[in-house]
Parts: structure tokens; C-alpha cells; sequence
């Protein structure tokens, strides 16, 4: 019997990594094998997942059949990588989906076209809502560099060396968009976003590292929701904002009142009334 690697081995430069992939389509949902496990702890999930959308698991860098990465495997290292999937990934993406509902229930307008939308199975208002969202309630204040040259020629200033230049997120987009206060996510129906006005991820060769991955989490949360809870509106003052240490969150968390929406049975859609209240 062959004890070769199920997947194939993937360079990444200074080592190799064990990738198994099946299935079509998008998104690609990737399978992490924690606490020293490999690939195959997905045997029995990702075929079925693989039925759906493409799959991929692999092994972590000296797991299973793929090779140590350069780097030793300390207690520092992995409670660094740790940290950051929970305040750069989860933090941000979680509070900026708490703006998202806290927004959506004071447009009620808005919030009823998004659903006939995910009814029909669009996505267009629902991406261009994810992306006012990000503009008009960005959880992140800020992104900031340091002058390395000796000097930094800005517009009409000169930075000197060791100086911190910081772009003020919200009043970029404060400035850079007409009417900026309105949450009118109809102003990126037609287009996406301009990488130089619109910069919640940050921007140039240090911005999110994560957006793309933020931008689908955020996608399918959303849909999930719009699909499976009717949100009540409400005439209630939008919400202050409050620094929870990563990023800036509704000051009441964004609380909704939702109604499961029923299915039906034959066709899958969901009706427009509902009945149990969450
Ligand atoms: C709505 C969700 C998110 C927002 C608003 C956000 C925002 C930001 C911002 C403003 C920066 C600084 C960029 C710059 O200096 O130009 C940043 C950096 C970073 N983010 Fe995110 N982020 C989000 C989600 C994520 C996720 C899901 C991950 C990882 C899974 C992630 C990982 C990172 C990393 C590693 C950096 C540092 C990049 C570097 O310095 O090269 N972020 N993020």
C-alpha cells in the first residue's frame, strides 16, 4: 500500500504544503487541521462539503505530509498567529457585521430590496451594501506608516524621517463621498469602489491582508441572515459608536428583533411573513 500524500504538494516558496482539493464552484472552503492534526481529519466532512462548492484541507508546515516551514514551532509563534486571527480577523469582521444589522434595521427600504434580492438569488445589492457599510460605519479609524526615507514628500508638505503619517479612515470617507452621512449603498450598484476614497482595509502594499476573506465572510453571514430572519425595522436613532479596543462597534452591539422566516417545503423559498419570534 502507497503511503504517499492524498493531495498534492503545493510550493510556497521556502517549503512545501500538502493540499487535497475536490468539488467545483465558489467560494473554496479550506479545512485547518488544528492541534498537530492533518488532512485527512476531514475525511468524512469534506467530501460532503466537496458536493457543493470546492473543498481544499492541508496540512499545517511540519504536519502531516507537508515539510517544516523555516520558522521553529514555538509557544511565541503560534500564540502570535493566534492574536492575529482574533483581532485583525475576527474582531473586525464580526463588528463591522453588527454595523451591518444596525444599519439595514434604520433603511428599511434597503433592507426590503436586499431580501427580495437574496430570494431571487442576487448578489449585487448585497455586495454594494457590504461596501457601504464599510464607508459609512468603518471599524477601523486608521492606518498608519512610518517615514523610512530621509525625507516624504506629501502635496505640499515635506515628512521627515522617523515621522508616523496616519490616514483618518472615516474622514477620508467623510470627504471623498457626496452626502457623505446617508447610507445609500446604491451609490456602489454600478460601480465598485475606488481603492483611493473607499480604504476600510487600509490600502497600498500593507493593506488588509484579509479583505477578500472578510469581504466573503460577510457575504455569507449576511445572506444567511436576510434568508433565514425577518429583521424588524426600527425608527430608533442610529447608534453611537464605542472603541472596543480593536475596532469601533455599535455602542448597544447592534441588537435586532428577528422573526424566523418559515420555508416552504416544496420550492425552499422563504415567505415574506413569519411566525415563531427569536
Ligand atoms: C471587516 C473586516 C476587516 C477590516 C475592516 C480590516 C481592516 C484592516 C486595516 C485597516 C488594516 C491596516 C491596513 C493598512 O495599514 O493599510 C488591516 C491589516 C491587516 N488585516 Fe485586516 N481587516 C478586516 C479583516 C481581516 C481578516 C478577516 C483578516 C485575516 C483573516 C485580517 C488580517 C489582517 C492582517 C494580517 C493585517 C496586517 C497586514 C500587513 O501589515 O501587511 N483582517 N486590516
Amino acid at each position: 500500500m502507497s503511503s504517499g500524500p492524498p493531495g498534492t504538494m503545493v510550493s510556497v516558496g521556502t517549503h512545501r504544503l500538502h493540499l487535497r482539493c475536490m468539488g467545483s464552484g465558489g467560494p473554496t472552503v479550506v479545512f485547518d487541521a488544528a492541534l498537530g492534526g492533518s488532512a485527512i481529519s476531514w475525511t468524512l466532512v469534506q467530501p460532503e462539503v466537496a458536493r457543493v462548492t470546492r473543498a481544499c484541507a492541508y496540512d499545517r508546515a511540519g504536519f502531516g505530509w507537508s515539510d517544516a516551514g523555516p520558522q521553529p514551532r514555538t509557544a511565541g509563534r503560534i500564540a502570535d498567529e493566534l492574536f492575529t486571527l482574533l483581532a485583525a480577523g475576527h474582531e473586525t469582521t464580526a463588528t463591522q457585521l453588527a454595523w451591518a444589522v444596525e444599519r439595514l434595521r434604520r433603511h428599511p427600504d434597503v433592507l426590503s430590496r436586499l431580501v427580495d434580492e437574496v430570494d431571487a438569488g442576487g448578489s449585487d445589492l448585497l455586495q454594494a451594501t457590504i461596501h457601504e457599510v464599510q464607508r459609512n460605519r468603518p471599524v477601523i479609524d486608521g492606518a498608519a506608516r512610518q517615514v523610512i526615507a530621509p525625507t516624504m514628500p506629501l502635496g505640499p508638505w515635506v515628512i521627515p524621517h522617523g515621522y508616523t503619517v496616519q490616514v483618518d479612515i472615516p474622514l477620508t470617507h467623510q470627504n471623498a463621498y457626496p452626502d457623505p452621512d446617508r447610507f445609500d449603498p446604491d451609490r456602489f450598484l454600478e460601480a465598485s469602489p475606488d481603492m483611493y476614497s473607499w480604504v476600510p482595509f487600509g490600502g497600498g502594499t500593507r493593506r488588509c491582508l484579509g479583505a477578500a476573506f472578510a469581504n466573503m465572510e460577510m457575504n455569507v453571514v449576511l445572506r444567511t441572515l436576510l434568508r433565514e430572519f425577518r429583521f424588524v425595522p426600527t425608527s430608533a436613532r442610529p447608534e453611537r459608536t464605542h472603541n472596543r479596543g480593536v475596532a469601533f462597534a455599535p455602542k448597544d452591539g447592534g441588537r435586532a428583533v428577528v422573526y424566523r422566516r418559515i420555508h416552504s417545503a416544496r420550492s425552499g423559498e422563504a415567505q415574506k411573513h413569519a411566525h415563531a419570534s427569536v
